[in-house]
């Protein structure tokens, strides 16, 4: 297997007139495919059930973007039952060939690539460059997989006693279920998936019922690609029910999950528990939130310092577990950051993703609620800079404004719990010492980031910034793969590196085998 050396795919330039005209094109091919209903696929068979999920449209709720089944009880253990039988020849196949379907798959949506934005527009809202950023990390998972899955197949033991020929493999957990988030529903899915697939597991994937049809094309896609029957079984559903019980079922042997922290942690300790039947430990592979924080020290370059806190606070409306949501600010340069801040922040146009405005809705009426609520609180905890409210429109969509809140407490509710929308929390710290302890002051530790001109307080925020991700004087959103192994500490999750040297190891276990010669 002779592979090109690993390189991040390069995102693509809308402003060129091509390129912008093949996006129009897969606007409209996918326009002209809204509203179709998908299967459940069980082991290659198509699948239906009595109760549907209609996924909408968050720039203009009436429009149907695809409708789907939803898994009852007995779709999940038929989910299961396909799972565990595909195991059983899935997990002998020589790794050359599981590596092979990643590639293909891989290719084919290189192929396709602004057919897969274009979904990703219409079903969560995304601007042209996010859409293309969640496809590009989409064919980076994959190619990188595909030669880790490789190298971890060539693993050795460090040693070789003397007498014997010692040899290590890597060899597969078994059943999987994945259940990824609406907010990457192209990267983040196929990412856990085909983690777990170029292993030898099988899996059970359970979208996010925000997102469901993405993960039904790109299920297509790994059909078209002569992925086996049964090694990925699509199982549209709800997470109380279908989502509940696969954690829980005695056959699945592992979980990987990227979401909230509140089922993140149902789900650890829904797995922790024992079922009658089961015949291991599970083990779960868990991204949860963040209250990410980008530290402005007082020698910083101002400019950069707006336009990397305006980028991870704003772009995709803050709907990222590495979004800065709370911009900690040296008292000395306090009032001009704000001031240009809020400069930069009201020239962000919100408006129809489909014609990639630069900031969308909202995923859907409980997010809208929820991040409304917390402005409502932000009014009583800090003073509203900018932003502060819905925004009307005639498609219903749900647009709230970029909002900014300054003189935010560290311990007030914004600068705490995790919102999950465009609303910054801006925080004064007094010295460096005092900032790195607010950035540090949280549950979680996702990702964080620094702008300074100095390098002795960009060694103390490297040593003492306690996240997974720190960035020194750029953004914290936007991680790449291989470069940027992510995944954060604490309540932010298992710190299971995705896109990292050390992920694929999550999906198997090491068999030692000693010979005596
Ligand atoms: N990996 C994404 C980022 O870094 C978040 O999931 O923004």
């Amino acid at each position: 297997h002779a592979l090109t050396t690993f390189r991040n795919e390069d995102f693509q330039d809308f402003t060129h007139a091509d390129v912008k005209a093949d996006m129009h094109a897969a606007l409209r091919l996918v326009e002209s495919e809204l509203g179709h209903e998908y299967p459940l696929i069980i082991g290659g068979a198509r699948v239906t059930a009595a109760a549907k999920i209609v996924s909408t449209n968050p720039a203009r709720p009436a429009e149907k973007i695809g409708v789907h089944q939803e898994a009852e009880l007995s779709h999940v253990e038929q989910a299961v039952a396909a799972a565990d039988k595909a195991f059983q020849t899935w997990s002998r196949v020589p790794v050359a060939t599981r590596v092979q379907l990643l590639l293909d798959v891989s290719k084919k949506i290189q192929q396709r690539k602004n057919e897969f934005c274009a979904w990703l527009t219409f079903e969560v809202g995304k601007n042209w460059a996010e859409a293309d950023a969640d496809v590009a990390e989409t064919i980076d998972f994959l190619e990188f997989y595909a030669r880790e899955a490789l190298r971890l197949d060539g693993a050795k033991t460090p040693i070789q006693f003397p007498g014997e020929r010692n040899t290590l493999r890597y060899i597969p957990l078994g059943v999987g279920a994945v259940i990824p988030p609406w907010n990457f529903p192209l990267a983040i899915m196929a990412g856990m998936t085909m983690a777990a697939v170029v292993t030898g597991n099988t899996v059970v994937l359970k979208p996010s019922v925000d997102a469901p049809t993405i993960a039904a094309r790109f299920f297509l896609l790994l059909e078209e690609c002569g992925m086996p029957e049964g090694v990925v079984n699509l199982c549209q559903g709800s997470g109380e029910l279908a989502g509940a019980a696969l954690v829980s079922h005695p056959k699945v042997r592992f979980i990987a999950f990227t979401g909230s922290k509140r089922v993140g942690l149902i789900v650890h300790e829904t797995a922790a528990k024992t079922q009658p039947g089961q015949h291991f430990i599970k083990r779960t592979v868990l991204e949860m939130g963040g209250k990410d924080a980008i530290l402005v020290d007082a020698d910083a370059d101002i400019d950069a310092a707006v336009e990397g806190v305006a980028a991870s606070a704003f772009g995709f409306n803050g709907q990222k577990c590495s979004a800065c949501s709370r911009a900690i600010v040296d008292a000395r340069i306090y009032d001009v950051f704000c001031d240009r801040l809020v400069e930069r922040v009201e020239k962000i146009k919100s408006g129809e993703p489909a014609e990639n405005s630069a900031a969308g809705p909202v995923i859907n009426t409980v997010a809208y609620k929820r991040v409304l609520d917390y402005i409502a609180i932000g009014r009583t905890e800090g003073r509203l800079l900018t932003g502060g409210g819905a925004i009307e429109n005639e498609t219903g969509g749900y647009y709230i404004q970029p909002t900014i809140f300054a003189d935010v407490a560290p311990d007030a509710r914004i600068a705490q719990e995790e919102i999950f929308g465009p609303v910054l929390a801006v925080i004064k710290s007094n010295s460096f010492d005092e900032a790195l302890e607010i950035a540090n002051g949280t549950e979680y530790g996702l990702t964080g980031a620094i702008y300074s001109g100095s390098r002795e307080r960009l060694n103390r925020a490297a040593a003492e910034f306690h996240v997974g991700n720190l960035y020194l004087n750029r953004k914290c959103t936007g991680a790449m793969v291989g470069a940027h192994p992510f995944g954060g500490f604490n309540m932010s999750g298992t710190d299971s590196k995705a896109g990292g040297g050390d992920y694929l190891l999550l999906f198997t276990q090491g068999k030692s085998i000693a010979e005596k010669v």
